[in-house]
């Protein structure tokens, strides 16, 4: 189980941890010994005692001096803590985000889920760098403070004490309608700035629709509201600022008038006064910080168990098998596989088919039929609901997940290019290969010429210009990947959506040929371009309703013979 988070806090790092604290407490004590020498220097003064004066003088000094170098290791370690913390943090949802399942990753893949985790790391990182110090150095201060203020006048110890909680107390009393008016303005312009944000995103929209009036008017009256509470807390602060000052000043005031007489009738020096006043602000100090640090606890705490809740989801379950038959005959084997995604709704029902070492098999339907879902459990990325997948002769719950991806090369619509150089893009699929070789597999798949021309080469970092890559230019990177990936079984779903027809035709020709001793699952999305595989599946509602050669299935006038004349249909109309 969790220890809670000051564990985990102390748990990293002890020795820099104990480095702090000790610094702390020295800083602390410096800063209280100060108050004493203001004393000292003070008296003196009156005392025209010009040689102590000067001894003390010279002292401060000299630990002043050691005190700017406490204080800077201090901060150094207190940032150099933070860091290290967050950067494990960061390390560890890292990684997690490598292992869970795909569905968590699908689930909470939204814009959302980013920001708030954006969000929550910085709230760690707030407490971790505004607050820890505050946590070490108060009680110190306020110790040192307390056995110094007994040092130069009990009574006026007890009496500040008194006094002290009461002030406080009016004060937290008094400011509390202005919370509540301030708190009122600030959810006001929180909503203006909602509106802000909808406007941006919602621009096209706008401006399609002229909308522009109906915006104005929704912000003047957004801005308008805003102004009323904004309006109505200044009115209570105008009243209540003196109040508070006077408040706070109060305890001041009593303490000249008491600590005066303690003056007069000798009891305390004025030395001893006036350091005395010094430390009343460091008593009032916590009960200022304090709020704040408890706050920022509560929201560090809070941000911590939702990023735990993450770093504790389940991990991918993967076998061990990672040896297989090159020769089983069998490369994929359904099962009676169904599959839901949300156990309600079932997205494949009563799947089988068996795909044959070597063979070129297509998948076909409409949109949300089902293809990308069989691709996903080939893959692994999901189990089956119900019935069994083998891999290459081996049951997909028995192999061990990365070996099983090892063996597949497949090739998405959507091509995501990591922050490198193209060259380390296309490489992924392949690390033991020169760049003569990705030279040679970008000219295959028709990429060579744009990435020397349009994209400067193949050292040019991807970066920024990811943006201006084409999708089409896009889905050629991929194929090179997957090209050159030394795979037992390629699938590419819808890898050449985004290229012309033209284009499309050359490079599946020159993969069809590549790729010839290979078992190869093309889900396409023109029929144009599958008439020269072994067979074709049809999917429709999540179910293989036919199963043939091309001919074969035009011949029988169904399901797929309907699609294909729709789309040349398409295709002659020019549609
Ligand atoms: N991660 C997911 N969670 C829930 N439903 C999904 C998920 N991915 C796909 N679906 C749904 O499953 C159905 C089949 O999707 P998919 O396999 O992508 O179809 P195809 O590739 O044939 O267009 C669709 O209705 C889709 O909305
Ligand atoms: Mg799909």
């Amino acid at each position: 189980m969790r220890k809670g988070f000051i564990y985990s806090i102390l748990r990293k790092n002890l020795s820099l941890l104990l480095s702090i604290i000790l610094l702390s407490l020295m800083v602390a004590f410096i800063n209280i010994y100060f108050r004493n020498m203001e004393r000292y220097l003070i008296d003196f003064v009156l005392a025209k005692n010009l040689e102590g004066f000067k001894r003390v003088f010279l002292t401060v000094l000299l630990i002043s001096i050691v005190r700017i170098f406490l204080e800077y290791v201090k901060a150094f370690n207190l940032g150099k803590f933070a860091e290290k913390y967050m950067n494990e943090l960061r390390l560890d949802i890292g990684k997690k985000l490598t292992k869970v399942n795909l569905e968590f990753i699908e689930k909470r893949a939204t814009g959302d889920f980013i920001s708030n985790l954006s969000n929550d790391l910085s709230l760690i990182q707030n407490f971790l760098n505004s607050s820890l110090g505050d946590i070490f150095y108060q009680p110190f201060v306020f110790i040192f403070g307390v056995i110094l203020a007994f040092q130069i006048s009990w009574k006026l110890t007890l009496f500040t004490f008194v006094i002290i909680p009461i002030c406080i107390y009016l004060s937290i009393i008094i400011s509390k309608p202005v919370e509540k008016y301030t708190k009122k303005q600030q959810d006001e312009y929180g909503n203006v700035n909602t509106l802000v944000q909808d406007t941006l995103s919602g621009i096209t929209v706008i401006k399609a629709f002229n909308l522009k009036s109906e915006m104005v008017s929704l912000f003047d009256e957004k801005i308008k509201r805003a102004f009323k509470e904004g309006l109505r807390s200044a009115r209570f602060e105008v009243i209540l600022d003196p109040m508070k000052e006077i408040i706070s000043l109060s305890p001041f005031i009593m303490m000249f008038l008491f600590g005066g007489r303690l003056v007069i009738s000798g009891e305390i020096s004025v030395g001893g006064i006036m350091a005395f006043i010094g430390l009343i602000n460091i008593f009032i100090a916590p009960m200022n910080v304090l709020p704040n640090i408890i706050n920022s606890y509560r929201k560090a705490k809070a941000a911590l168990e939702r990023i735990w809740e993450i770093l504790s989801t389940e991990e991918e379950r993967s076998g061990i098998i990672n040896e297989y038959d090159p020769d089983c005959p069998y490369v994929v084997e359904f099962e009676n596989v169904s599959f839901s995604y949300d156990g309600a709704d079932y997205i494949l029902k009563d799947v089988s088919f068996k795909i044959k070492k070597g063979e070129k098999v297509a998948i076909v339907g409409e949109s949300g039929g089902g293809k990308s879902t069989i691709v996903k459990l080939i893959l692994g990325l999901y189990k089956p609901t119900k019935g069994h997948i083998k891999v290459l002769g081996i049951d997909i719950n028995e192999w061990n997940l990365s070996s099983l991806r090892g063996r597949i090369s497949v090739a998405n619509q959507d091509v995501y290019l990591f922050p490198e150089s193209v060259e380390e893009n296309i490489r992924y699929g392949n690390y033991n290969v020169d760049n003569k070789k990705i030279e040679e597999v970008s000219k295959k798949v028709l990429a060579y010429d744009f990435i020397i021309s349009d994209l400067g080469g193949f050292d040019k970092e991807i970066g920024e210009r990811a943006l201006k890559i084409s999708g089409g230019e896009r889905q050629r990177i991929a194929l090179a990947r997957f090209l050159l990936k030394e795979a037992d079984i390629f699938i590419m779903d819808e890898a050449t959506s985004a290229l012309d027809s033209d284009t499309e035709a050359q490079i599946q020709e020159t993969l069809f040929e590549e790729l010839k001793d290979k078992t190869l699952i093309v889900i396409a999305h023109r029929y144009s371009s599958i008439k020269f595989v072994d067979r074709i599946l049809v999917i429709e509602d999540g179910k293989i309703v036919e199963d043939g050669t091309h001919e074969y299935l035009l011949k029988k006038k169904g399901v797929y013979y309907k699609l294909y004349s729709k789309q040349l249909g398409e295709v002659e109309l020019g549609v």
